[in-house]
């Protein structure tokens, strides 16, 4: 089944990997350093921590654009949504696609009817990632990935999808690779953790490329990220 590939218009080559922590940005200690001046949370800084990027002028170019929430679900919330999931996307069979498809190795589906503690978990979603009143697409999409499944470098389709993407991430931790579409030397990598959120929003989403590592790539600041199967659930606005 092919009905979210429309999403994608345009492809691309991996770019070449960037020059690994050679001149990559850090914002370590010292970024929880600021966050207790600026007073915000010990987690805010944490979550700061899961974003490297290829200068510190692009991360605070992007720093509004590009969030990470780390433990943003619970066990149990994870639970509750597998459990929703799983039955449906059994009966689906993983498609290791042509070399040019943006997915390989994925089943997918989208849903509208949620159980209440999905419905729960989808609404804090909504209000932490989207403005108030901003018209959502309906369905929310499901991207189960397969271990050795991965995302290309893509854009999502402008005519099908406004200006923010949010994701919770089930089952696995991963990296997801944000590259300028017109400068590739212009990167930042996202570690998301398993019930981990991120959301993109703007420029980050609009002129840069995102891409999910394949297990063999899944390195991030130089530490081995394992990719297990990963099942992503998506949610988008619609375009103005
Ligand atoms: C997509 C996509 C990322 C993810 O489906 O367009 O980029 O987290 N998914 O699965
Ligand atoms: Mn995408």
């Amino acid at each position: 089944m092919k009905l979210l590939l429309s999403v994608w218009t345009r492809l691309h080559r991996p770019p070449p990997l960037p020059g690994a922590r050679l001149g990559s940005a850090r914002l370590g200690s010292g970024a929880a350093d600021e966050a207790l001046i600026r007073g915000s949370s010990p987690r805010a800084a944490a979550d700061e921590a899961l974003i490297r990027g290829s200068s510190p002028e692009l991360l605070r170019a992007l720093g509004s654009q590009v969030e990470v929430k780390t433990a943003f679900i619970t066990e149990e919330e994870e639970a509750a949504l597998l459990g929703e999931l799983e039955p449906g996307l059994r009966k689906k069979r993983y498609e290791f696609s042509h070399w040019d498809d943006a997915i390989h190795g994925y089943r997918e589906t989208e849903r509208v009817r949620w159980g209440e503690a999905c419905e729960e978990v989808l609404s804090r979603v909504r209000s932490v990632a989207f403005p108030e009143g901003c018209s959502l697409l309906g369905p929310v999409h499901v991207l189960d990935l397969d271990k050795t499944g991965y995302i290309k470098p893509h854009i999502d389709s402008v005519k099908f999808c406004g200006s923010t993407i949010a994701g919770l991430s089930l089952l696995s931790g991963s990296v997801m690779r944000l590259v300028r579409e017109d400068a590739k030397n212009h990167w930042l990598d996202l570690l998301l953790p398993r019930r981990s959120l991120y959301i993109l929003r703007d420029q980050a989403r609009f002129s840069f490329t995102h891409e999910i590592l394949k297990d063999e790539e899944s390195v991030f600041d130089g530490e081995r990220v394992p990719r297990q199967r990963r099942i992503s659930v998506i949610c988008r606005n619609l375009p103005d």
